[in-house]
């Protein structure tokens, strides 16, 4: 196949990534979005195998088999809350095949330019961080890791392995044929990645997580300058950007910076702090049941339901779609309010409540629903509690202090669905299931709003 040929795939191919993109960014057009990405990939691939360079074709083959086995099957059975999980690991993966893929590329290069040494120590430093930093959030997603090891001078000793790197990586361009410099420095770069994330609490890991992967594209990048090959160079810098929108997007959301997540000490996984759940609940709880709602429903005109975590755990979306189409068909307005980290990933609602087949139309993000809330009759709490939890917007101190919030409690009635008064996420207690106007629905996501379909049929 002739290089123009293979390079206007390359081009076709990155016009398809843009659109994938695009698709991306509305539940209406995510699937189609996701098609694209799909095929913008097999398109990239299929013309790097057949670009003429391309010697034997065993291994890769035997590459593609067992990677799209482990891709289908990790796919297949991952539960939608271990998500984040899969995600570091996917970046990880980035990473290290950039290291090992640069590495590679410096063996075999002859007489390598600027260009190619500069790309090689970016996409081994890169990369390598990549690699560990992401291991260790996988570790700490997945609890096994709960200890946020910290020390004094631990941001120096940061600093000084980043300089290290960089001299190591100053020294391969110098030097490119010294093999041993580079392997030193992707060493290097993985202590790094391991001291920069150990630090950090299991709240902050879904940023970090946003920013690895930002970073696993920059990586792929630089291999594309190694290798010369446009679509990598394209397609990397496109997760890179993306990346680190997202990243930006979430700190906003956590009302967090960067640099705070990185290098301050709030990150930690918070421990309760402030007043203890005697001082906030004692006396104040008020506990209903699916009969008294039914009852509140029968007066509403607009209900508004607030889904969180406990809905994904409980896997409820499906009896929620059931209880709003009822509520709707009694003439009541209907509609979902949308914090942007409800859950443990980005989009956890969104694609959930899509799964039941919610109108895309009815899931209103924070910033539009906020100002309904006074209007609201019922706000229905599903499972959340850090997010509707007003010590963000009113303590100054602690875990979420600041974070944006839904105003569930400036609604008439508020009714929340939990197992019990266990805190969320942030490990604080809530003083919206105290407030005068908050009543407790005890128990687990599915069956309460089962009972609930139920008694407002009854009713
Ligand atoms: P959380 O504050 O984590 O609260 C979830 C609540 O769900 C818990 O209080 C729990 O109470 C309840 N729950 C658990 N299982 C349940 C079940 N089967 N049925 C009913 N309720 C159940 O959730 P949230 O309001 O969605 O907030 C998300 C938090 O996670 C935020 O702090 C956010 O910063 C953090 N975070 C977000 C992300 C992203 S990107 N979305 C990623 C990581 C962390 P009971 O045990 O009493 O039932």
């Amino acid at each position: 196949m002739g290089i123009t040929l293979i390079n206007f795939a390359y081009l076709f191919a990155s016009v398809l990534f843009i659109l994938g993109l695009k698709g991306l960014t509305h539940p209406r057009t995510a699937v189609r979005g996701n098609t694209l990405g799909a095929l913008a990939m097999l398109l990239a691939v299929l013309a790097t195998l057949l670009d003429q360079r391309i010697l034997s074709f065993e291994y890769i083959l035997i590459g593609v088999v067992v990677g799209s086995l482990i891709g289908v099957a990790f796919a297949a059975k991952i539960p939608m809350t271990s998500m984040p999980e899969l995600v570091a690991m996917f970046n990880g993966f980035g990473g290290v095949a950039s290291v090992l893929v640069a590495g590679a590329a410096l063996i075999a290069a002859p007489a390598p330019s600027h260009q190619f040494t500069v790309s090689t120590a970016a996409s081994g430093l890169i990369g390598a961080v990549t690699f560990w930093g992401s291991l260790v959030a996988f570790f700490k997603l997945m609890e096994v890791l709960k200890r946020l090891i910290q020390f004094p001078g631990q941001q120096f000793f940061n600093g000084l392995l980043t300089l290290v790197c960089i001299g190591l990586g100053g020294w391969l361009v110098l030097e490119p044929g010294q093999m041993d410099v580079f392997w030193i420095m992707v060493c290097v770069a993985s202590l790094l990645g391991v001291m920069l994330v150990v630090p950090i609490g299991g709240a902050d890991m879904p940023v970090v997580i946003a920013f690895l992967n930002s970073c696993s594209g920059l990586a792929a990048a630089a291999t594309g300058f190694v290798l010369d090959n446009n679509v990598l160079i394209v397609a990397g810098s496109l997760v890179g950007a993306s990346g680190l929108i997202l990243t930006q997007i979430m700190c906003k959301a956590m009302n967090r910076s960067l640099g705070n997540v990185f290098f301050g000490d709030s990150g930690a996984t918070p421990t309760a702090s402030g007043a203890s759940d005697d001082e906030v609940y004692a006396g104040k709880i008020k506990s209903t049941s699916a009969d008294e709602v039914a009852m509140l429903f029968d007066t509403a005109r607009r209900v508004v339901i607030v889904p969180g975590y406990g809905m994904a755990v409980a896997q409820a979306q499906h009896a929620v779609r059931d209880l709003a189409d009822l509520l709707e068909q009694r003439g009541i307005e209907v509609e979902y309010a949308i914090h942007p980290v409800a859950g443990r990933m980005p989009g956890h609602m969104n694609v959930l409540l899509a799964e039941a087949e919610v109108s895309y139309d009815k899931l209103v993000e924070m910033d539009r629903i906020n100002p309904t809330f006074q209007q609201t009759d019922v706000a229905l709490v599903i499972g959340a509690n850090d997010v509707v939890n007003p010590l963000a917007r009113d303590d100054n101190s602690g875990p979420i202090a600041g974070m944006p919030i839904l105003d569930v409690d400036k609604s008439r009635t508020v009714v929340v669905i939990k197992r019990s008064l266990s805190p969320g996420f942030a490990g604080i207690p809530n003083p919206l299931f105290a407030a005068d106007n908050s009543l407790m629905f005890f128990g687990s996501a599915k069956e309460a709003v089962l009972d609930l379909v139920t008694a407002v049929k009854d009713s």
